[in-house]
């Protein structure tokens, strides 16, 4: 007789849950993440989770209520001595981080119930995702969550858009993932994956 496992089917609701789908695939216990957005904290609680005990995660935000409450919600998982949090902006990524990393997340815009106007922004998304690359081990994966509906939004699309384009497919796999169902501007993912 065959016992049923019970397996987490995950609702594809929006792009967060897609990434999340494709980041655990592509993470082994053990390996080093960066949530380049923490926000509140749920991007690098499951980036935490994914890597294991012997897993590293850095996360980085501009604004000390979203460290903190990214903070508290790993700790209170358990989980905070495989977190490391910094009050700093993904533009400086490299100051802080070394190469191999298996996985680095964005997820752009605004802090959910936070300040409206403190947004990401092309100029220092643009060279975070260069950092990202340089960061990445081969076949590590960027995913980007693009939210094109919020003013400054289609302005940052546009940047990431173009950068994602021009990806050297001998080096990048660059995928574009959106729901077809939805309206012209809901939030979609961009996924890169560094050849082997
Ligand atoms: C959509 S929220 C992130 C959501 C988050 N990942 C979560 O799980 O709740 C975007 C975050 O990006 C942050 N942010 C804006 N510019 C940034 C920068 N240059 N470097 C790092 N974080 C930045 C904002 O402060 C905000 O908290």
């Amino acid at each position: 007789m065959i016992t049923p496992v019970a397996i987490e089917r995950p609702a594809l609701r929006g792009p967060v849950p897609l990434s999340h789908l494709l980041v655990r695939s592509c993470l082994r216990p053990g390996d080093t993440a960066i949530d380049a957005t923490c926000g509140n904290g749920y991007d690098t609680l499951f980036l935490a989770e994914s890597v294991g005990p012997d897993g590293q995660v850095w996360g980085f935000d501009i604004q000390q209520q979203a460290i903190t409450e990214t903070e508290r919600r790993v700790t209170e998982a358990g989980l905070s001595a495989r977190v490391s949090l910094i009050h700093d902006g993904h533009q400086n990524l490299l100051r802080h981080v070394t190469a191999p990393v298996q996985t680095v997340l964005f997820n752009l815009g605004y802090l959910p119930g936070g300040d409206r106007s403190i947004i990401t922004r092309p100029d220092t998304t643009t060279p975070a995702m260069d950092q990202s690359l340089a960061l990445l081990a081969p076949t590590g994966v960027l995913a980007i969550t693009i939210y094109p509906g919020h003013s400054g939004g289609s302005d940052e699309q546009q940047t990431v858009e173009r950068w994602a384009n021009v990806l050297k497919p001998r080096h990048y796999h660059s995928w574009r993932m959106a729901q077809n169902n939805v309206a012209a501007d809901a939030p979609y993912l961009l996924f890169v994956q560094k050849v082997a």
